[in-house]
């Protein structure tokens, strides 16, 4: 488990990168409540308050040349020598570097000519504050006399303006500075009621506020005036870019070491106390904050709290599985990455600006299913903040903004799987918390201001939403496109100055998707599960009657003879077929038909699956379609738009392949769903690993198609769905660990080789203890289900309030019920 830049250190939870030149920048994330911090293994990132658009702290270049060149840097001035601990920006050879990636912080050391660093980063639990726990170790046997000089580059708050705006981003910038606190107040004399604060918790020699005298205007940070000459100016910045940078100086006797603490803090004020004195920043609260830091043993017990918090919210869900990668992935890293795409949904990573994108309607309904598990109240309000955004006409706005919790009028909506969504995360939350009353929460759409709707209205005006949007072949209309951005079929942009995803789309679209379909058939099938749990046999009755309307047009119109259509296009030609040229075959429409209960009584669920096989998978994992286009095709979109085999043009996207190994759950099949979810692990790269180039320990976007020039390559990794289903997929569909309405429900599909597994499961806070044995080494089907003792039919441990372990002893060898392939959950009686 270990490749030339880095190692998993399991015991520790830490990914281990050995080397600072990785293949591309190594990202973590500080932060789990309202201050985020993006932090790559050399330092760089940077950090910003809720809003990675309206609230950013400290400045990144995106793109910049070299890649990754500012962030929280600390320089050290040896006698001349300067370096810093994680190698950038001087890029000064180290005698030693390693930078440990842990749950919430970065820990960096570097070490030359006798003299160690180590910096930790991280976000104290609760707090608006960034710490740079800072330990100087002198390993050597002379006294060492060394100037340090931190470094952070002020952003403008709003991100935006601050990139683009310099005619008044120049003007505008302004600091204090009061002993070793810088504070950044641009435009706090007008309307911002906030600053940041940068701080040591040790005497300072000296300090700088502007870049231009930091740096020198002329030069990069790699080699920046100040910690070259080894002395701090003073300087105050007025407009320009005001940065925060101190200078101290240590004496370290040999062997003797010093510790402190850099604060880079975010801090509201009260608008009428805003002042101390005219035109001066009341600092009380900085104040306060630095004080408490600088107690002895603070920031300790500050760590403490955040590694305390991440075991308990992981102790959740663990495993021990004969497969390494799938237990070191689970146990740690895929549930970290879940609660990543909690707080940031696709705004803010290494390729994603914190600027375009905020909450996606679709991607943190999906990302639901990977945390609602761990933070179950909190998903109960992102539910809701959602459903907000849905306008009464079923549609939603595609994006809201994190602060505002407004729907992004410049991203629009109009993407017709956008509603189902929320059918699916609302109904994973009541299965895994039990808890109905969400369903009558007053929301309101969108579009009517003051409307008080419950959440269950929203859900039935999404199912009416596909309902009354139906094309030609009684199939879902697409809209602007459906979960694949770029399939679209109504628009036939020419223009290259439009932007695909909003482009307009012609005048009575009329072209059809078999994957909202497949998704409309799994979503309504949950609402009806979930009618039936609460006694309310008509509506389920109803929904069936729609479900079952939709699996005859599907099966009728949407069948191409070795697998399922992707779609119809707006002339009402199929997509997807094996008479085309190219994109012949798609997977999306092939899992999401099966998961919806398509092609399960005739045998075209196992076929399509099959065909997936045959013609999508490779050992990386499986591409969205085959061949994939090598012209542009108006009528097609932007899918087309990208060079074959990369992006929605064929690549391996990853967030589709959890839904193939589900599939393979669904079918029994347990090597194929082992197989494919561990083609697309990240930890399973480590031979390739100069090819792969993305972390080893978080799932990326995209991985290079087969067909594509560069094979194997990855791109766009952390904030993306693969980390929920990714989850969904190990944990319900390989594992069979499964919430429902009455209790858990254990229904593995494993490899026949395995002998056992061990899962610890928290479930409405009962541990669930449960042992899975395959003596007879098949795949799926219980033989035996034994809680506490006592012998059960069926697979379903029920729920069990009052208790605080439950000991549950599975035997495999058993035939699966026939309903888990069937449409029709149990009848169930109302509670
Ligand atoms: C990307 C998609 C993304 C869409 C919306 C497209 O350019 O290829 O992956 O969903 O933009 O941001
Ligand atoms: C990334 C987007 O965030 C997501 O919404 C979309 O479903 C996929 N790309 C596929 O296009």
């Amino acid at each position: 488990m270990s490749n030339r830049y880095g190692r998993f250190d399991d015991a520790a939870r830490e990914y281990v990168v050995t080397r600072p030149d990785t293949p591309l920048p190594w990202l973590n994330y500080l932060g789990q409540d309202e201050l985020f911090g993006l932090c790559t293994n050399t330092g760089g990132g940077y950090t910003f308050w809720r809003d990675a658009r309206l609230r950013r702290l400290t400045r990144y270049r995106y793109n910049d040349v070299p890649l990754d060149s500012v962030g929280r840097y600390l320089y050290v001035n040896d006698g001349g020598t300067v370096w810093n601990p994680g190698w950038k920006p001087t890029k000064t050879e180290l005698d030693r570097y390693e930078c440990r990636h842990g749950l919430g912080y970065t820990r960096i050391v570097g070490a030359k000519d006798g003299v160690e660093v180590e910096l930790l980063f991280f976000v104290p639990p609760g707090e608006n504050a960034e710490i740079w726990k800072t330990t100087v170790r002198n390993e050597g046997d002379a006294v060492k006399d060394l100037r340090l000089f931190s470094y952070v580059e002020f952003c403008l708050y709003e991100a935006f303006n601050d990139a683009t705006n310099y005619q008044r981003s120049y003007a505008s910038g302004e600091v204090e500075v009061e002993g070793s606190a810088i504070y950044h107040v641009s435009e706090y004399r007008e309307r911002r009621n906030h600053y940041t604060l940068f701080a040591c918790t040790r005497e300072v020699s000296g300090f700088d506020t502007s870049r231009d005298v930091f740096a020198g205007v002329h030069s990069g940070l790699h080699e920046a005036a100040v910690p070259l000459a080894g002395r701090a100016q003073r300087s105050i910045a007025h407009g320009w870019n005001p940065i925060g940078s101190h200078q101290l100086d240590l004496r370290l006797e040999p062997g003797a070491e010093e510790t402190f603490a850099f604060v880079l803090a975010y801090v509201e004020q009260d608008a009428a106390e805003k002042f101390e004195s005219p035109s001066v920043a009341n600092k009380e609260q900085g104040r306060r904050l630095l004080a408490r830091y600088s107690e002895p043993g603070a920031v300790d017990s500050a760590l403490q709290a955040l590694q305390a918090r991440w075991t308990d919210l992981l102790s959740t869900f663990q495993v021990d599985c004969p497969e390494p990668n799938a237990t070191r992935m689970l146990n740690t890293w895929n549930q970290y990455q879940c609660m990543a795409t909690f707080n940031l949904s696709r705004s803010a990573s290494l390729y994603e600006t914190g600027i375009g994108r905020g909450m996606g309607f679709r991607d943190s309904n999906q990302d639901v299913l990977g945390f609602v598990h761990l933070i179950p109240d909190r998903a109960r309000q992102r539910i809701l903040d959602l459903a907000a955004t849905q306008l009464s006409d079923g549609t939603c706005f595609h994006q809201y903004q994190p602060l505002t919790k407004k729907g992004n009028a410049d991203i629009g909506g109009g993407f017709y799987d956008d509603h189902l969504w929320l059918i699916v995360s609302t109904c994973a939350y009541v299965k895994e918390t039990g808890d109905a009353s969400i369903l009558q929460e007053p929301i309101g759409y969108a579009d009517l201001p003051g409307s008080s709707e419950t959440l269950l209205h929203h859900l039935e005006t999404s199912v009416a939403m596909t309902l009354g949007n139906r094309g030609g072949h009684g199939l879902p209309l697409i809209g602007h496109a459906d979960w694949n951005d770029c399939l679209n079929l109504n628009s036939f942009t020419t223009d290259p100055d439009e932007s695909f995803q909003t482009a307009g789309d012609i005048e009575g679209s009329k072209a059809e998707s078999v994957m909202i379909a497949g998704l409309f058939l799994y979503a309504v099938r949950e609402l009806a599960a979930l009618y039936a749990h609460l006694g309310r046999i008509a509506d389920e009755a109803r929904l069936f009657q729609a479900y079952d309307e939709l699996l005859a047009a599907v099966e009728a119109e949407a069948w191409d003879g070795e697998w399922y259509l992707r779609a119809f296009d707006a002339a009402g030609e199929p997509v997807g077929t094996h008479s085309a040229d190219e994109g012949r075959i798609f997977v999306e429409s092939q899992s999401w038909c099966a998961l919806g209960g398509a092609g399960a009584g005739n045998g075209r669920a196992r076929q399509a699956l099959e065909s997936v096989q045959t013609h999508l998978a490779s050992t990386d994992g499986v591409a969205l379609h085959r061949p994939p286009f090598t012209r542009y095709r108006p009528e097609l979109g932007e899918i087309t738009s990208y060079p074959p085999g990369y992006k929605e043009n064929g690549s391996i996207f990853c967030h589709t392949n959890p839904w193939v190994t589900l599939s393979w759950c669904l079918l029994g099949e347990g090597d194929r769903a082992l197989e494919s979810h561990l083609a697309i692990c990240p930890a399973t790269k480590d031979d390739r690993i100069d090819t792969y180039r993305n972390e080893p320990y978080v799932y990326a976007q995209t991985i290079a198609g087969p067909d594509a020039a560069t094979p194997g390559e990855a791109k766009n990794s952390w904030l993306t769905g693969t980390a929920a289903w990714a989850l969904v997929a190990l944990t319900q569909g390989i594992l069979g660990v499964k919430p429902d309405y009455r209790g858990l429900r254990i229904d593995p599909c494993i490899p026949p080789a395995w002998d056992s597994f061990r899962v610890t499961r928290r479930f409405r806070g009962v541990v669930y203890e449960i042992t899975v044995r395959n003596p007879h080494h098949v795949s799926c089907g219980v033989q035996s289900l034994t809680v506490d003792g006592s012998k059960l039919t069926g697979d379903l441990v029920p729920d069990v309030p009052g208790k605080t372990t439950v000991e549950v002893e599975v035997v495999l060898g058993g035939n699966r019920p026939a309903r888990r392939r069937g449409r029709r959950a149990q009848p169930a009686r109302a509670r």
